[in-house]
C-alpha cells in the first residue's frame, strides 16, 4: 500500500516527503489522516490509568487534538478551531481539578510537583490560545501537537505512578463541567485551586 508521506512510528518508515503537520514522529496531512499513520494522535492501552473516568478525560484531549488538525488541514477551520480552544481550555481546568483533588483526598506526596506540572501547561494553552484571539493566526499551530505529546509524556511520567495512592473512592467523577472553578466554588467552598 503506498503511503503519501513519511513516517517513523518505531515500526515503519516511509521515504517520500510530503507537507503537513508534525506531531510526534509522524507528519500528518489530509492523506495520513486516513491511515493507521494517526496511530500517536489516538489514546491506547498502554497509557491507560485507570479504566474510568480518567482514561476517558485524557482520550478526549486527544480527540480534540486530531480536530484541531483536522480542521487545520482542511482549510475551513477557524470556527472549529475556536471551539476546540475553549474546549481544551475548559476541559484541562476540570480534568486538572479531578486529579488534583483526588491526589489531596490520598495526601498523594507528589501532590505539590504535579500541580506545579499542571499549572505550567495551562499556563502555556492560555498564552498560546490567547496570542491567536489577539490576532496571531500562526500561534496554535504547533498545539494539538504540544497536547498530544504533553499528554502521553505527562500520562507516564506524572499520572500512572499516583495509581497505587488514588482509590477510586477519592475521584469526583461528575462530568468535567462541574469541575470548573465556578461550579466548583459555588457547591463547596472548600474546593479551591489555590491550595499552596
Ligand atoms: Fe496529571
Ligand atoms: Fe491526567
Amino acid at each position: 500500500m503506498n503511503r503519501p508521506f513519511p513516517i517513523s512510528n518505531g515500526r515503519k518508515s516511509y521515504s517520500k516527503p510530503a507537507e503537513g503537520l508534525p506531531v510526534g514522529d509522524a507528519v500528518l496531512n489530509d492523506e495520513s489522516l486516513k491511515t493507521d499513520s494517526v496511530a500517536y494522535l489516538n489514546w491506547d492501552e498502554s497509557i491507560s490509568v485507570d479504566g474510568d473516568i480518567v482514561d476517558a478525560d485524557h482520550k478526549s484531549f486527544f480527540e480534540i487534538s486530531k480536530v484541531m488538525i483536522e480542521s487545520k488541514l482542511s482549510g475551513h477551520h477557524e470556527l472549529i478551531l475556536e471551539n476546540c480552544l475553549s474546549m481544551l481550555e475548559d476541559y484541562v481546568t476540570g480534568h486538572f481539578n479531578r486529579e488534583e483533588l483526588a491526589m489531596r483526598a490520598a495526601n498523594y506526596p507528589r501532590l505539590y510537583d504535579h500541580k506545579n506540572k499542571h499549572d505550567q501547561f495551562r499556563n502555556r494553552i492560555r498564552r498560546m490560545t490567547s496570542e491567536y484571539r489577539r490576532g496571531d493566526k500562526s500561534a496554535v499551530d504547533d498545539l494539538p501537537a504540544l497536547v498530544v505529546s504533553w499528554f502521553r509524556s505527562h500520562i507516564v511520567t506524572d499520572d500512572v505512578p499516583y495509581k497505587g495512592w488514588v482509590q477510586s473512592t477519592h475521584w469526583d467523577k461528575r462530568p468535567l463541567y462541574f469541575l470548573m472553578p465556578h461550579e466548583m466554588s459555588a457547591t463547596n467552598d472548600d474546593d479551591g485551586v489555590e491550595w499552596f
